[in-house]
């Protein structure tokens, strides 16, 4: 049997596919580039594999798109049947089409009448693989389609340990490690958005993979609507992740000619823990996905939420504005609440007409407010949605999304909107646009706060599918009609974070959770797939709104600062010396903000005290977390061990934030040494990595942020 070898390389890393007869192509190495994985010969040795008794007659590699004709049957790529007849299939080799970082292979099922093409791209510089598939009709009939997953991407047996991100609303992003074992290990999510309950992403990794240590695989799906993720140690020692959309009955067909392409699904291999592989999901999300405007100085937010509610009042808002520009903020948020009939959450979605009473003149005086104080605007929206108390739900109720004669029960008193109907797409659009058009609106607040239920269009047939496409698409006619417009992904706090809408959004609100205590693990969740600069992290009011918990300034400053800094509180409230450490925070956050846009990010944790570290991409600067929730393990705090410095250089380190160290002798007798005298210290980067800096006796919830400055 004939057998072809193809390499995709570049940065240092190969990934070795092989083919072996007309069969798909296998994925049968991925690590460090060597000269020797061009002899064919090793290769072809590997394509005969031994055949287990009690097994298949004939054993064959496993292999990217596994059907059920060569044994794949819980692997299968696709589930799909003409009208109940055809239910397997078979892909023979048909074409490659190769480039410098990207194979595609083309596989087709003549009697099927089916093509399936497999695109694989290489990210030499970030070290990540991006891959997706493409199903078209070619036959007469019409398939339907149950199941069709991206690439079978192949885990090695070892990595028998995974840690996926669950979560709730106001608890988002939650790590949960789990043992792999024999079953199949499944993350479903079934809500029409991306979370909060699962994020659509998967780490598996050697038993015990930690920040720094140990082989770690990590999946993400750019998909912000239902999907499956499946890992699988199989009996016959083969291992897979499957990852695609999830489909509702009836959802997909196919008719003759059509075609369906799957999400992306982005891979990452380290062998140095999730550190590395965070750093490469950052740099690729970053150069390959996020918007174009996220390269810019990301804005100090305000956002009126937490300040007012719905309680919108005209002078209550003039005076917000006045204070946020004091404090320093560069941007305004008129959260929910501006638009007609809107005075709780129990109306008016879908309207999208200001509200004449609160803003007689429209919302012109307002944002001419904000703009005169020197900052820009920014709207709520919520589009998908319609409250049943609205004049459009009575107007159009034929424009919901449900399941007749099913009660189409609410969530947060309201229904959604089915975008994939052109009349309701457009009159969203046009609504949308209007606002564009009348305002000097530089950045849209687009929260998405229920699930889908029962998403079913007016004959019935389910369109969640469709309706992500919707969102996508009129997030990018908005962006076209206003180049330069920013949004930013909202879904009940962050209900809807992943590579799918990251690619209209480039700002997410991470959770309405403002508790710096709770922040820090859903930050750092958060962080193991996106990078800081996306971060929603606002500085909430001293009682916490969602926990009740009662923080001190200096702690939920130093929280925030690890995203995009913002304000939920109110700020006619703050006193004069909460003001004047507020400026400091903005100001400190506007020093660093353009370089933590292309910084690497290391966390780890020693002794119950959480260290985040961000590193510039000249090695140039670097900033330091140390922070503790609860109590430390030990008396003493570990040593804070900086990694990913210029190995030859030297740094000056000095305490940036709280400036106040006295606080830490109320729970010791001293505080470290080089913390006590003026001015900088002077450490080499191989001290700082390997030995690290004493750290102060942390009492909970406290922290403290250190600033690294190469010498010259
Ligand atoms: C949920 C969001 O997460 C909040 O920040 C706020 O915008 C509310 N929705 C408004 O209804």
């Amino acid at each position: 049997m004939n057998t072809n070898v193809h390499i995709l390389r570049g940065g240092g890393t190969a990934l070795v596919f092989l083919r072996s007869g007309n069969a798909p192509a296998a994925l049968v190495y991925w690590g460090d580039d060597h000269a020797g994985l061009d002899n064919q010969e090793q290769w072809r040795l590997l394509a005969g594999k031994a055949t287990p008794s009690a097994r298949l007659n004939r054993n064959s590699l496993q292999n990217l798109a596994p059907d059920l004709t060569r044994g794949g049957l819980s692997t299968s790529v696709l589930l799909a049947h003409r009208d109940g007849f055809g239910f397997a299939q078979q892909f023979v080799f048909k074409q490659i089409e190769e480039q410098a970082y990207s194979i595609a292979f083309v596989y087709i099922d003549e009697a099927a009448g089916l093509s399936l093409r497999q695109n694989f791209s290489w990210d030499a510089a970030n070290r990540c693989l991006s891959c997706s598939s493409e199903l078209v009709n070619t036959g007469s009939d019409v398939w339907q389609i149950d199941k069709f997953s991206c690439p079978a991407l192949p885990m090695d047996t070892n990595w028998q340990e995974s840690l996926t991100l669950t979560g709730r609303w106001g608890r988002e992003f939650q790590q949960q490690r789990q043992h792999l074992s024999r079953n199949a290990m499944l993350i479903e999510h079934r809500e029409g958005r991306s979370g909060p309950q699962h994020n659509p992403s998967l780490v598996v990794g050697t038993p015990g993979f930690s920040d720094n240590h140990g082989e770690v695989f990590g999946i993400h799906l750019g998909w912000s609507g239902n999907y499956q993720i499946r890992a699988e140690h199989l009996a016959d020692c083969n291992a897979y992740i499957l990852a695609g959309e999830w489909f509702y009955p009836g959802e997909v067909r196919l008719e003759k000619g059509a075609s369906i392409q799957t999400p992306v699904l982005y891979a990452v291999r380290s062998i140095q823990g999730l550190n590395l592989m965070s750093q490469c999901f950052h740099g690729h999300f970053r150069d390959h996905v996020l918007p174009q405007w996220v390269r810019s100085s990301r804005p100090v937010l305000s956002n009126s939420w937490e300040a007012v509610y719905f309680d919108h009042r005209k002078e209550t808002l003039l005076n917000l504005i006045d204070a946020a520009a004091e404090t320093g903020a560069e941007q305004f948020v008129l959260d929910d609440g501006w638009f007609k009939g809107r005075r709780d959450d129990k109306s008016a979605l879908g309207d999208w007409t200001v509200c004449p009473e609160v803003y007689p003149q429209g919302l012109a005086p307002l944002v001419g407010h904000v703009l005169k104080k020197g900052m820009r605007f920014g709207l709520w929206v919520e589009p998908e949605m319609v409250s049943p108390d609205s004049e459009l739900a009575s107007e159009h109720p034929e424009w919901v999304l449900k399941v007749e004669p099913y009660e189409n029960i609410q969530a947060r008193n309201q229904w959604v909107l089915d975008l994939s109907h052109k009349d309701v797409y457009e009159h969203i659009r046009s609504r949308l646009i209007a606002l564009l058009d009348d305002y000097n609106i530089s950045y849209l607040k687009w929260d998405m706060n229920r699930p889908l239920l029962m998403p079913g269009d007016g004959n019935g047939r389910a369109v969640a599918r469709e309706q992500v496409k919707a969102v996508y698409r009129l997030m990018k006619d908005l962006c076209d009609h206003q180049p330069g417009l920013e949004i930013e992904s909202c879904s009940s706090g962050g209900a809807r974070i992943d590579a799918g809408i990251l690619r209209y959004t480039g700002r997410v609100w991470s959770s309405d959770n403002n508790d710096p205590v709770e922040r820090v693990a859903i930050q750092r969740g958060l962080g193991l797939f996106f990078p800081p600069e996306i971060m929603g992290a606002h500085i909430g009011p001293n009682k916490a709104h969602l926990t009740g918990r009662q923080i001190p300034l200096n702690y939920r400053i130093l929280v925030a600062l690890q995203g995009q800094l913002g304000f939920e509180l109110d700020l006619r409230d703050v006193s004069g010396d909460e003001r004047v450490k507020l400026q400091l925070a903005v100001k400190l956050y506007q020093t660093h903000r353009q370089w933590i846009g292309a910084a690497k990010v290391w966390r780890f944790e020693r002794s119950d005290v959480d260290f985040c570290v961000y590193v510039s991409e000249t090695k140039k600067q670097a900033l330091v977390w140390a922070l503790t929730t609860g109590s430390m393990a030990r008396a003493e705090a570990p040593e804070c061990k900086v990694p990913g410095l210029e190995e030859s250089a030297n740094y000056q380190v000095s305490s940036l934030f709280p400036h106040d160290h006295s606080v830490w002798l109320d729970y010791a007798n001293s505080y470290p040494q080089w913390l006590k005298q003026s001015g900088k210290t002077v450490c080499s980067a191989a001290m700082l990595a390997n030995t690290g800096l004493p750290m102060p006796v942390f009492p909970p919830q406290t922290g403290i942020l250190l600033y690294l400055e190469q010498e010259q």
